[in-house]
């Protein structure tokens, strides 16, 4: 929310009083005078007036977990357990997940508290490649990869997917890219070919790579600069 805003909705401030704040240089955010009554206010945002704090921000949290099989991608669940079980933090019911995986999916799950960031990590129009590890049923054959670039319709969604790149590691694994996050979208892929997916593994999201220290219902806080990259 813009600064002016968020003072003016205050009862103790109208917008005539706001002006005046910002003009004179008496609020901060985040330990900085700011005058610019465009300034983005976020939840995270200690705001101050004078020597009087309007609003405290909250720690913005980024975790990695390896996802283990056989946990559910939701912060709840009434039969089996989640991934939030596995994160023993005292605020972990304010995080969400940045990009859900199937109950036997493994692989690189990010959690946050950060909206604004987890739509950068998975809105489509960013693009950011979801690479995944597949093992299949049947071999998987080079004619896919011309397939899985041009895109498959999905009839429920009545979209055709966009270019994805597989690359043949041997003749029933691959190495899979796709910059969307639609629902079971690579065992629908495989699954055009009757090819069932037998495992499958996310090692990357954007820039942010499973940490390989990490064994599957691990976790770890994002570091500084893994955060800056999204
Ligand atoms: N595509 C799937 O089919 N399942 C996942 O868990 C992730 C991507």
């Amino acid at each position: 929310m813009r600064l002016d805003r968020f003072l003016s909705n205050l009862p103790c401030f109208n917008r005539q009083q706001v002006r005046l704040l910002l003009a004179g240089r008496r609020v901060r955010v985040d330990g900085l005078a700011v005058s610019d009554p465009r300034h983005e206010v976020r939840v995270f945002s200690r705001v101050e007036v004078d020597d009087q704090v309007l609003q405290a921000g909250r720690p913005a949290r980024y975790f990695m977990l390896h996802k283990p099989v056989g946990c559910v991608s939701a912060t709840r669940d009434p039969e089996h357990p989640t991934v939030l079980d596995l994160i023993d933090e005292p605020d972990r019911h304010e995080l969400h997940i940045a990009g859900r995986l199937d109950f036997n999916t493994t692989g690189l799950m990010i959690l946050t508290n950060d909206g604004q960031w987890s739509r950068r990590l998975t809105q489509p129009q960013n693009k950011l490649p979801k690479v995944y590890y597949v093992e299949t049923e049947q071999p998987i054959l080079e004619e896919y990869v011309a397939r899985f670039r041009e895109g498959f319709h999905f009839a429920f969604e009545d979209l055709v997917t966009q270019p994805a790149e597989l690359i043949l590691l041997s003749s029933h694994t691959a190495r899979l890219s796709i910059i969307e996050g639609r629902y079971h979208q690579v065992k629908r892929m495989f699954g055009h070919y009757q090819n069932k997916v037998m495992r499958l593994h996310r090692e990357r999201m954007g820039s942010l790579v499973l940490d390989p220290g990490l064994a599957p219902g691990q976790y770890r806080a994002l570091h500084a600069d893994e955060i800056l990259s999204v």
